[in-house]
Order: structure tokens, then sequence, then C-alpha cells
């Protein structure tokens, strides 16, 4: 089998790298890809400038592409998967109507209130008079997360912490948008407790468990520093007891999958759910419609069996193939950390320095037994490695232990270099 990956970033390089590994998997495509790419022999790159549908489907015909699988929601909010399916290729994810889960906040929330899920209380506004008031009728939240809902800004999610200081936010969002904001803002009552993604591969009503995972989104040491798109993570999520998995089926996965069937949009892809856990108390936070960045690089390593074919098999909707394409975790610990360009986030329009020279230490393998380094922000130039975003690179690792895991990945994270980088010291520290 021939698949394809779509993306460019270290998720999309972790998808191909462990889709190569597969044994019924021919050959691995990854468009557009990114030079780093290179170092792992098994895959081809198909550098592209520019990545539309019709040239996909052009190169995806005539290379024989039996599956695609689809990195960035960008793609699934556009409908490629719909495009694809009407072409008769299979692609993992969902169509366009059901990733309303991920590209709507709004809808999302009511989604989950409809069918019974615990999730934060929540006001939908459009006008800044309607957000300040939705934060002053509830000054008993202990704090406010405002949302905003359109699929663009996915990232658009402000915490704060008071009432003023939630009022500045909205004032602050509202500002550029003095009519209202068309798509909408949710502005919910903010939960303390311990983060966890989860992750399952979905077909209608069947679904396989593959991994939990903890993302460390603040910039700096000790959870400081503004959010970003993740800084490293550890899987599985030890202090996220088993006997939880089973009340996550029963209160969010299966009220899920059943509610988008009621609504004749039954789910095929990947369900992330994004969960705070308090006690034993779970509330969703949010849905995620594809692999988490950078979750995937840290638990497809502890991965075994055929995953290509799970992918397959929800792309297809082939029940019989789905149901015995059960994959295995390794009964061990995954740390995934990410080095980043200085300037990254890039908060304030904070230029982002791209340009540096990537070095590697003799001996430094880019995938051995126990560590896998995956590319993102970075081009060519005279052949060399050089950064060209602020997530550069990340590096898993693999042990028995965490402690084991986190001794390692800073090991080898020691010989890969570039100016000015920046990473957590602290991923996979604590319980
Ligand atoms: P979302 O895109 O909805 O996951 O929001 C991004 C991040 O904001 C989450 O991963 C949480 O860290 C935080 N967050 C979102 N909603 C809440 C909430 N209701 N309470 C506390 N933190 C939240
Ligand atoms: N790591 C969170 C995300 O991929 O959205």
């Amino acid at each position: 089998m021939k698949v394809l990956v779509l993306g460019s970033g270290g998720r999309e390089h972790a998808l191909a790298w462990r889709l190569s590994r597969d044994p019924q998997v021919s050959s691995t495509f990854i468009l557009p890809g990114n030079p780093g790419m290179k170092h792992t022999p098994e895959l081809t790159i198909l550098d592209r400038s520019e990545v539309t549908f019709e040239e996909t489907l052009r190169t995806v015909k005539e290379l024989g592409i039996a599956l695609v699988v689809i990195g960035p929601e960008k793609f699934l909010f556009e409908g490629w998967v719909d495009e694809f399916q009407r072409n008769g290729i299979p692609a993992f994810g969902p169509n366009q109507a059901s990733s309303f889960l991920e590209s709507s906040k709004i809808k999302s929330k009511l989604f989950m209130r409809e069918f019974g899920m615990p999730t934060a209380d929540f006001a939908v506004v459009h006008q800044l008079s309607e957000a300040i008031d939705a934060i002053e009728q509830h000054p008993e939240w202990k704090g406010y997360a405002l949302k905003l809902s359109g699929p663009a800004q996915g990232k658009g999610v402000i915490v704060c912490h008071s009432t003023k200081e939630a009022k500045d936010a909205a004032t602050q969002f509202f500002k550029h948008q003095p009519s209202g904001i068309e798509d909408g803002m949710v502005i919910e009552e903010c939960i303390h407790g311990r983060e966890v993604s989860l992750f399952y591969v979905c077909m209608n009503d069947q679904y396989q468990f593959l991994a939990s995972a903890c993302d460390h989104k603040r910039l700096l040491d000790h959870d400081l520093g503004p959010n970003t798109g993740g800084m490293g993570a550890y899987s599985p999520a030890t202090w996220f007891h088993q006997n939880l998995l089973a009340q996550v089926e029963k209160q969010f996965v299966i009220p899920t999958l059943k509610g988008m069937q009621e609504k004749e949009l039954p789910f095929q892809g990947m369900l992330f759910l994004g969960l705070m856990v308090r006690g034993d108390q779970l509330f969703l936070l949010e849905y995620n419609t594809r692999f988490g960045d950078p979750e995937t690089q840290t638990f497809l390593p502890l991965l075994e069996g055929n995953f290509a074919n799970l992918l397959l098999a929800s792309a297809t909707k082939n029940k019989a193939l789905f149901g015995e394409s059960k994959l295995q975790t390794k009964n061990q610990n995954a740390i995934h950390v990410v080095k980043t360009a200085k300037g990254y986030p890039g908060l304030f329009g904070q230029p982002i320095e791209s340009k540096q020279a990537v070095h590697l230490s003799a001996g430094m393998y880019y995938h051995d037994d126990s560590t896998t380094l995956f590319f993102a922000g970075v081009s060519e130039e005279n052949g060399c490695l050089i950064t060209s975003g602020g997530r550069v690179l990340g590096i898993t690792s693999v042990a028995a232990t965490k402690a084991e895991a986190r001794k390692l990945v800073y090991e080898k994270l020691d010989q890969v270099h570039f100016n000015h980088e920046h990473f957590r010291s602290d991923i996979g520290s604590g319980s």
C-alpha cells in the first residue's frame, strides 16, 4: 500500500515515519513535507511551493496512493476528505460537515450540551456589550475562558483570572470589529484541574483508543510565559488512571459518536478530546478532529501493530478491518521535547528568527531504537538545514520509566543545536 501524508510539521513527520514502519506500507510520501524529513530514508518528500487540492489529487492518482492521511485541520475544514472520497480515494479524517466539532467553538459547545456531556458553563456572544454582560452575570465563575469560534481562529483562546481581566480581554478582541464578531465567541467558566489529551480513531459507532498524553503549552519552565503550540509532551498520562478511561468512554466518546449519528453526521477519523480532570470529575474542554501536535510525536513511537490498516479501515468505513486492526501500546513511557527559534511564539508581532544552521553532533542518529528526531520549521540552503519557523524540531525518547525517558531525551537534545534555540527543561518532570 502506498500512503501519502499531507502537511509539513513535526506531527506529519511522525505520522509518515510511523506509517513507513508498517509491513504492508510499500512507500510513504509526504506533501509538502520539509527537508529535514529527508533524514528518514523511508520517506519520499513531494516538495511543492503551493499545495492545492487539484494538484494533490493529480499526484495521488499518478502515484497510485491507497490512503491519504491529513495532518492539519485546515484541510478538513476545507472539505478535502469529501473531495478525495468523491474521487474514490480513501482519506483519513472527518468530512467537512463533521469537522464542526473542532472548527466551531459555538457549535461544539452546543453539541456537548445537547448530548449531556460535562463541560464548562458558557455563554455565546457576538457583540462586546453581550460579552461584558455575560462576564458580569457570572461573578461566581473562577476565571473566564474567551474563545473565538471561527475556524481560522482555533488558537484564539484567552484564559482570564478575574472579571476585570476578562472584560479587558473581550474589549481587545472586539477592538478591530466594532460591529461585532460574525462567527461569535464563547465565554466560559474556567475549570481548574489537570489537562489530558486523549486520542480515539473512530468509525461511526466503533472506536479504538490510541493514547493519552499531556502537552506542556506554556513557553517557559514551571508553566510560565505565553501559550504556545506545545513545548513538549509525555505519554501515557501516568496519573490518568485506567478506570477514568472507562468513564471517558461512557461520558464522552459514546455520546459523541451517538450524537453525530443522530445528526446524520456519522464520525470517521480522529476524535481528540481535550479534558480537564478535577478529582474524579471530568470536563470536556474541546474537541479536535485531527492528530495533536506535539502529542502525536510523543505517543506514536509507543504504538505497535498495523497503524495504516486502522486508518484505512476508518477512511473506508470497513467494519471488519476496523475490528481486526487492534494496536497495542508498549508498556513504556515516551517524552517529546520541542526546540523553538528566538521570538517564538511571535506574540504582538515579534519576529521569529530564521536562517540559523541546524547542527547535529557526530554520532547522533536521526532514529535509533529509543529516540527519534522529528523536524518541523526547517528549510535548506546550500545543502544544509536551516531554521525557517518557530517550532524547529523535536526529539522523542522512549524508555521503561518516565524518568529514564527524560534523561535520555535531554541527552539527545544536547546533540542537536542552532543559534538562540529555546526549549523547556522540565518536560515530563513531576508525577
Ligand atoms: P481550547 O482550544 O478550547 O482547548 O483552549 C486552549 C487551552 O485553553 C486549553 O488547552 C486549556 O489549557 C485552556 N482552556 C480552555 N478552556 C478552558 C476552561 N474552560 N478552563 C480552563 N482552561 C481552559
Ligand atoms: N497539542 C494540542 C493541539 O494539537 O491542538
